[in-house]
């Protein structure tokens, strides 16, 4: 099998090359596997990111055949012919696979991603129902693998733009029965829910199952309501 991979390296390359690499096409080789064949016994100084080989960490995410994967889980026999693999798009590259992280956590970091508690707390454990959990896990199932913004035509144009896992991320708190803070203000400025245009491509490309655009639209509902009644509640 052939992997036609993108090469960056800083001070050598003006421009993102391609290199090609044969490697053996095994059966149960994810596209990470082929990776770290080619960097342990052809070419040491290929660089990516990758830590669980598992789909848990969420470090692996690149562009396989045009489209977000997670290495880790997507197979050589997924594939016929000569596989492409980039860096994730919508980022800046640092060096061959691995991109800018940076402007990604700070929009995770814009909309208070922790629970938020005023006055007294419980004396005991803050016990919640089954229906409690239920409303909040699927949102609590994100691995922050940045798939959702490289699938994310939104984002890629206008870095700006708060993206999916972040406003998922909110609503993980949001409807979260101990959560008492509001991000109304950062969820429905410009950059926020109101910013897509509902394409769709985040829960497709999302390995989780987290559904962030289903996330999005609910707060653009939540948003509308608070705009025409101010004083109506702020979980929905
Ligand atoms: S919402 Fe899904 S695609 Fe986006 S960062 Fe989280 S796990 Fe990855
Ligand atoms: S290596 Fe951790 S998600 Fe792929």
């Amino acid at each position: 099998m052939i992997l036609r991979v993108s090469r960056y390296r800083p001070g050598v390359d003006a421009e993102p090359v391609f290199q090609d690499y044969e490697v053996p096409d095994r059966d149960d080789w994810a596209i990470l596997d082929a990776l770290n064949h080619i960097k342990d016994t052809v070419d040491g100084t290929l660089s990516f990111r990758w830590s669980c080989r598992m789909g848990i960490c969420g470090s692996c995410g690149m562009t396989v055949n045009g489209e977000p994967k997670l290495t880790c889980g997507t197979f050589l026999t997924d594939f016929t012919g000569p596989v492409t693999v980039e860096p994730l798009r919508g980022f800046a590259v640092i060096r061959d696979l691995v991109v800018d992280i940076d402007p990604f956590l700070a929009n995770l970091s814009k909309v208070t991603p922790w629970l938020v508690r005023e006055g007294e707390e419980p004396a005991s454990e803050f016990a919640q129902t089954p229906e409690q959990l239920e409303a909040y896990k699927q949102y609590s199932m994100c691995i922050n693998c940045m798939l959702c913004y490289s699938a994310c035509p939104v984002y890629v144009l206008n870095p700006d733009f708060l993206g999916p896992a972040a406003i998922a991320l909110a609503q993980r708190y949001n409807l979260d029965s101990r959560d008492m803070g509001d991000r109304f203000d950062v969820l429905s400025s410009e950059e926020g829910v109101w910013g897509c245009t509902f394409v769709g491509e985040c829960t497709s490309a999302c390995p989780k199952h987290v559904d962030p655009a289903e996330a999005i639209q609910r707060y653009k509902l939540t948003a509308a309501l608070r705009s025409v009644l101010p004083f109506s509640r702020r979980r929905s």
